[in-house]
């Protein structure tokens, strides 16, 4: 293990270098344009893996490609034959990225990546091209080094999260034999800080729809038809006004129906979160705070169902003023998932009251987006235990139990496809500004994620060798 460690220490600044290559395509997945770059995106990775010794392929779909890359099962193998197989695990991250925009607020532009002290300042940077190159280096280590690998290690990487991985779980059910393994690492969460490293084990949902009014056939003057038609900008503000109040409790007839009350025992957990609201309210520059009244903030951004407006847009947004009656106005529009919410559920819900609400002066169309089911699982297994001890070993202190409110859709498609648990062992910092202009992603906590990694198949090796209780 020290030749690990050893390694990874003196190759730190190469893979600083090789993660602002990394940084460098603008694989931004939502965006047709950029097609290309995220092919090739995923020709650098496949590349990269090769030189670790990874056996790489990459795998067309119906979108972006997807990689897979093996460790060697060759050497170890023939010596281990008289020991049980050596466990096998997935890590899975993604090459695509949000997009940048509004560029004018980046600092330097999104896709030249710049260093500054311990941050390096890119798209992509935390989420999550320098997270997933973490757990690549760290297996480089080994290989490079010549140290035993205790588990058998596949990298399935995908070009499609950031718009749902729609294509992914089509990819997962036609390869279940060769994906088959004891558990999938992804490290793709938050961590709270150094010293507070993190273990998530609950991720939101998410259900994403985009609803488009239509009023008039064309821009209309303003002065002329005003007053005689409806305007569809203002009819969309007061639709969305009547979908949450001011208490921050989502109006849908039936949203909260299948939400798992929290216990006394989850808000105990909840509420040891280190958690500073004069901080928080400074860091994301608002006058107040707003949420679900009875939930503390921590309760309302990982355990509590939300509807939130990604998007609005209608009539003339340009220099000066344009006095239209704007022909269309539309919003996107995501709501936050919890046990046992489900996407389908609440998609059909938001829009059987979107429609009903609807005045009848303009025409309404609402378009499905993606979806995924909430994820939960209880910390206390083998599996969550071992990613505690490694991430002790790496940052030297006591690991904290998180639940996100973020979402990674596909954890439940690795649940229900191949029959296993996520371990969620984040590294972005809470100011690392992912999805924001003038994301980074610390460099202090890059280098101890490769450590944290390595620890990782150690610990994951050790729980697979001790034999299992009878049921
Ligand atoms: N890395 C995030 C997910 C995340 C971030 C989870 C922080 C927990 C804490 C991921 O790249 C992401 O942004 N997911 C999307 C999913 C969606 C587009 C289907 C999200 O949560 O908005
Ligand atoms: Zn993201």
């Amino acid at each position: 293990m020290q030749k690990v460690l050893d390694y990874l220490k003196k190759n730190e600044a190469r893979f600083v270098a090789d993660l602002c290559e990394y940084v460098r395509f603008p694989s931004v997945s939502a965006q047709p344009q950029h097609s290309k770059d995220l092919r090739n995106c995923a020709d650098w990775l496949v590349k990269r893996c090769r030189k670790v010794g990874l056996t790489t392929e990459l795998c067309p779909t119906d979108g972006n490609p997807v990689i897979i890359a093996n460790t060697p099962r060759d050497q170890t193998s023939a010596s281990r034959s008289y020991l049980a197989a050596k466990p096998r695990y997935l890590i899975y991250g993604h090459y695509d990225v949000q997009p940048a925009e509004p560029f004018q607020l980046w600092k330097t532009p999104p896709f030249e990546p710049r260093r500054q002290g311990r941050s390096l300042f890119a798209r992509g940077a935390s989420d999550n091209k320098g997270q997933h190159l973490a757990h690549l280096n760290a297996v480089e280590a080994y290989l490079k080094t010549g140290t035993d690998l205790p588990c058998d290690l596949a990298f399935l990487i995908e070009g499609e999260e950031e718009v749902g991985s729609a294509n992914l779980t089509t990819f997962l059910s036609r390869n279940r034999e060769r994906l088959k393994c004891d558990g999938i690492v992804i490290s793709d969460t938050g961590i709270i800080g150094p010293k507070h490293p993190t273990l998530t084990h609950a991720l939101r949902g998410i259900c994403a729809i985009e609803v488009k009014l239509y009023g008039p056939s064309r821009d209309l003057h303003s002065g002329i038809f005003g007053g005689t038609v409806e305007n569809p900008a203002m009819a969309l503000c007061q639709l969305l006004g009547q979908l949450r109040d001011k208490n921050g409790r989502v109006k849908i007839p039936g949203f909260y129906d299948q939400v798992v009350p929290l216990s006394s025992e989850n808000r105990k957990q909840l509420a040891r979160h280190p958690f500073n609201e004069t901080h928080y309210k400074k860091f994301l520059g608002v006058p107040k705070l707003f949420g679900e009244r009875g939930f503390s903030p921590v309760e309302q951004r990982s355990a509590r169902p939300t509807l939130e407006i990604n998007g609005l847009t209608s009539g003339y947004q340009g220099d000066g003023s344009k006095t239209i009656i704007p022909a269309w106005a539309s919003a996107k529009l995501t709501m936050r998932l919890v046990p046992n919410q489900t996407p389908r559920q609440i998609s059909k819900l938001v829009r059987e009251y979107l429609r009903k609400i609807c005045p009848p002066t303009v025409r309404i169309e609402i378009q499905e987006g993606h979806g995924g089911e909430p994820y939960f699982v209880a910390p206390d297994g083998a599996q969550a235990q071992a990613g505690l001890r490694a991430l002790k070993s790496a940052f030297g202190c006591d690991p904290v139990l998180m639940r996100e409110g973020g979402s990674i859709p596909i954890v439940n498609d690795f649940k229900k496809i191949l029959g296993v648990d996520t371990l969620l062992l984040g590294l972005a910092l809470p100011d690392d500004n992912a999805h924001s202009p003038n994301e980074k992603f610390d460099l202090g906590i890059f280098a101890k994620g490769m450590k944290m990694s390595a620890h990782l198949w150690q610990e994951l090796g050790r729980i697979a060798a001790c034999p299992k209780p009878q049921q």
